[in-house]
């Protein structure tokens, strides 16, 4: 039972039982397991073939001449816990395919550390991701434009076309249709891109009755298609590709396209340590073999290739910075700290660091009458033997079905009767007291832009701020707050800078509004659960928080004790903002101060999208593809 509702919490554990790996040789010419088989020269270097940097690589070779090189840390994989579906998680279950980060301990969260989860593999982390196809609202995206003026090309408007063009969207099929009553819009989607939206040939039904179920509670909007930029509750679909029925993701939609062009170079098993500055001028990256371990500033084993035109960094949330700070461009004196030259002193790289926390409300219906469930299918299964025996012969039913393709995504006023008084709270807040003590004033100016957004936000129907992502079986899912507002940082160790990894601190519930507000979404969902009459037969039981909670002091104490503070969607560590307010790079992703450097990836959003982040990146990476080839948007006169 708890299963489905803390999927990714306990997702560790799962690790094991579910390492399969089927290797089949690799024979794409242009695919380097070598540095040295490099060529000397590219006109562009992309750093981390990920979700971003593949989908950039792919698009700037398109015309079979600009040369490009993707240097990737991880690997081609070929893995079953990267293609199969069903579940959504066998990829984040695999350690082979991630990253083995802990947090720093937080101080709100009883000094517990966190996994910090993030795909090591050609692919990043959309091929490891739980392959919910989400799409914000429109107002997160013009809040992206709103940091630097009205007119603001980052807009809903500007970000529409990149969507479509990012993802092709399969409608699911007419039975599932009817049968879940499924609601679309293909005009909100594209059908050119190599990375399918499809959809699952079954849904339990008890996913489309939690959906009806929100009809019960005055004020809910319901919305027609996850892709029309509208809050509310809604059908959205899976990064599968329906006629494989196997995961869509940037290696199998951009590498595979990409792969056969004598113009695209991979290099894998490669770690970029920085990039090569002729004094503000990038001109190259230097790279070290994975396999020698960590590396000092300047090994024997290191590897520089230059870029003719560009280095464009998409390395991800918490790896995009640690290449920047390496590299000498970052807050003064960290990179002094660690007696690393500043290059150009750019305060924000790896400040404002944001990810969406998972609250545990756990809640489990004694009389839930709907039949398939997903317990019923899944609840004790071996996943090995699973897969090497039913998933081979039958990817259908159930079995087609990755984390569910329903949720409630609601604004603020829809879900607490107080959002007048937090809104106002959050707008008269002394904002840089959340923040690190000694945080550069450009930054603390840019948080402070930040939050007055927010408090707009917070009184207003555009922006969702609640999600609960429904199961359709007995027991809820998982309840995401979708705009925090703590920030955390990822920095270098000063002590030991040259490590694998940055020191990843989420700074949770640090901003004291969070814990408030996290409080609210909640009890909303306790009120979805217990006190409305749709729900009503199904005898739900409380079982976390539990009923004793109920004032705000005794959420903030759950929450300090459970509270997960990540859903894997590290962003923000690279914002794109003015650099008054502390930004690291333009309106064209450009780095401040550095010619010829650009950052494309999830670190770039300078707040989250409320939703997950993999289709935001897909777009992301599509509009800088232009940006780089064409430059900006001619203003519209
Ligand atoms: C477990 C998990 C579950 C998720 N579930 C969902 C979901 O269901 N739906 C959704 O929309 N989003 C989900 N996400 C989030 C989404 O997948 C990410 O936001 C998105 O893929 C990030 O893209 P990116 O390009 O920023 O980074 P990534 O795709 O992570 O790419 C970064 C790449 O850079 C490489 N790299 C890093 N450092 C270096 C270096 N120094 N040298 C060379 N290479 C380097 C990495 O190996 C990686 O390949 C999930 C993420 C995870 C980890
Ligand atoms: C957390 O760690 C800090 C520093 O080590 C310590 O001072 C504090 O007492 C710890 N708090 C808890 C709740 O353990
Ligand atoms: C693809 O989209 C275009 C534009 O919306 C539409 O005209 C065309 O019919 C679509 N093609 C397919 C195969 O769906
Ligand atoms: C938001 O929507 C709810 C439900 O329709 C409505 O009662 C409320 O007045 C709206 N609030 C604002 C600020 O628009
Ligand atoms: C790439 O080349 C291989 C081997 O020649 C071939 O099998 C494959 O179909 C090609 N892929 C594409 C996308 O053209
Ligand atoms: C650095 O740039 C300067 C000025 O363009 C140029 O003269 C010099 O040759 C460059 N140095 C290197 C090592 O490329
Ligand atoms: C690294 O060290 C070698 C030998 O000590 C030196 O020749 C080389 O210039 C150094 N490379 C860089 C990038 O500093
Ligand atoms: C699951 O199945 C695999 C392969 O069939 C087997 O090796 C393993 O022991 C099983 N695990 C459990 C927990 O039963
Ligand atoms: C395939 O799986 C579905 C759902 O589990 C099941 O209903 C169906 O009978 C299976 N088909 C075959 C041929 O095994
Ligand atoms: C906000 O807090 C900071 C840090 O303590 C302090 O320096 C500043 O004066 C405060 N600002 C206001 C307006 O009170
Ligand atoms: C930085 O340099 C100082 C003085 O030379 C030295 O004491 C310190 O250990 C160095 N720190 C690192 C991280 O190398
Ligand atoms: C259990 O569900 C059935 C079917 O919805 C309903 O008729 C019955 O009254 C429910 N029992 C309880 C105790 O609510």
């Amino acid at each position: 039972m708890a299963r489905l509702s803390t999927l990714f919490v306990t997702v560790l554990a799962f690790a094991q039982q579910t390492c399969l790996a089927y290797p089949r040789e690799h024979h794409a010419s242009k695919v380097f397991v070598h540095g040295r088989d490099a060529d000397e020269q590219y006109d562009y270097i992309i750093v981390g073939g990920g979700t971003a940097g593949l989908t950039v690589a792919n698009r700037l070779t398109e015309d079979g001449k600009t040369t490009v090189l993707v240097v990737e840390y991880g690997q081609l994989s070929n893995s079953a816990s990267i293609t199969t579906v069903q579940g959504g998680f066998m990829g984040m279950s695999d350690t082979t395919l991630l990253y083995d980060i802990q947090s720093v301990p937080q101080t709100n969260l009883r000094n517990r550390s966190i996994a910090v989860l993030a795909g090591k593999v050609v692919g990043g982390s959309s091929a490891v991701n739980a392959m919910m196809t989400v799409r914000a609202t429109a107002a997160d995206y013009t809040r992206w434009g709103s940091f630097f003026s009205a007119g603001s090309h980052w807009s809903w408007d500007g970000l529409l076309p990149y969507f479509k063009r990012a993802l092709t969207f399969v409608p699911p099929g007419a039975a599932v249709t009817k049968s879940a009553s499924i609601t679309y819009d293909t005009s909100y989607w594209g059908n050119t891109s190599g990375v399918y939206a499809g959809w699952p040939s079954f849904q339990y039904p008890g996913t489309t009755a939690q959906m009806d179920a929100f009809k019960g509670i005055p004020g809910v909007p319901f919305v027609k298609d996850s892709g029309s930029g509208e809050p509310g509750v809604y059908w959205y679909p899976t990064f599968m590709d329906p006629s494989r029925v196997e995961r869509s993701y940037a290696r199998t939609g951009h590498h595979d396209k990409a792969a056969n062009r004598t113009n695209y170079h991979l290099v894998t098993g490669s770690r970029v340590l920085r990039v090569v500055l002729n004094g503000t001028t990038a001109t190259g990256v230097s790279f070290v073999p994975v396999s020698s371990g960590p590396s000092s500033s300047n090994s024997s084993s290191e590897t520089v290739v230059s870029a003719r035109k560009e280095v464009i960094i998409a390395a991800g949330g918490i790896h995009s910075p640690q290449v920047l700070q390496l590299s000498g461009i970052g807050p003064r004196k960290l990179l002094s700290s660690a007696n690393i030259t500043t290059v150009v002193d750019l305060p924000g790289v790896g400040q404002n660091f944001q990810d969406h926390p998972m609250i545990q409300a756990t809640f489990m219906y004694r009389n839930f009458t709907l039949h398939p469930s997903p317990e019923d299918a899944f609840l004790d299964r071996n996943f090995s033997s699973w897969v090497d025996t039913v998933w081979a012969a039958n990817r259908t039913g159930p079995n087609s079905i990755a984390t569910g393709n329903a949720a409630a995504w609601l604004p603020f006023p829809v879900i607490s009767p107080r959002s007048v008084d937090i809104s106002s709270a959050l707008a008269a807040q002394n904002h840089t007291l959340s923040l690190p003590p000694d945080t550069d004033p450009t930054v603390a100016a840019g948080y402070r832009a930040q939050m007055l957004s927010y408090a707009a936000a917070l009184n207003n129907n555009g922006t969702a701020f609640y999600n609960l992502v429904l199961t359709g079986g007995n027991t809820n899912g998982i309840l995401v707050d979708l705009h925090p507002l703590s920030r955390g940082t990822v920095n270098i160790d000063p002590t030991n800078p040259y490590t694998t990894e940055p020191l990843v601190d989420y700074r949770a519930l640090s901003n004291p509004l969070d814990a408030v507000i996290m409080a609210d979404l909640i009890r909303f969902t306790r009120r979805y659960h217990m006190d409305n009459p749709l729900t009503k037969a199904w005898a739900a039981t409380e079982l976390a928080p539990g009923p004793e909670t109920q004032t705000d002091e005794q959420f903030a104490d759950y929450l300090a004790e459970t509270l997960s503070p990540s859903e894997f969607h590290p962003a923000g560590t690279c914002a794109m903002m003015p650099r008054e307010l502390g930004g690291v790079v333009d309106e064209e992703l450009r780095v401040y101060g550095v010619r010829g450097l650009r950052v494309v990836d999830a670190s770039v959003f300078p707040t989250l999208p409320g939703g997950n982040t993999c289709q935001s990146v897909y777009a992301v990476a599509e509009k800088a593809a232009d940006l780089i080839q064409y430059g900006p948007p001619k203003a519209v006169e």
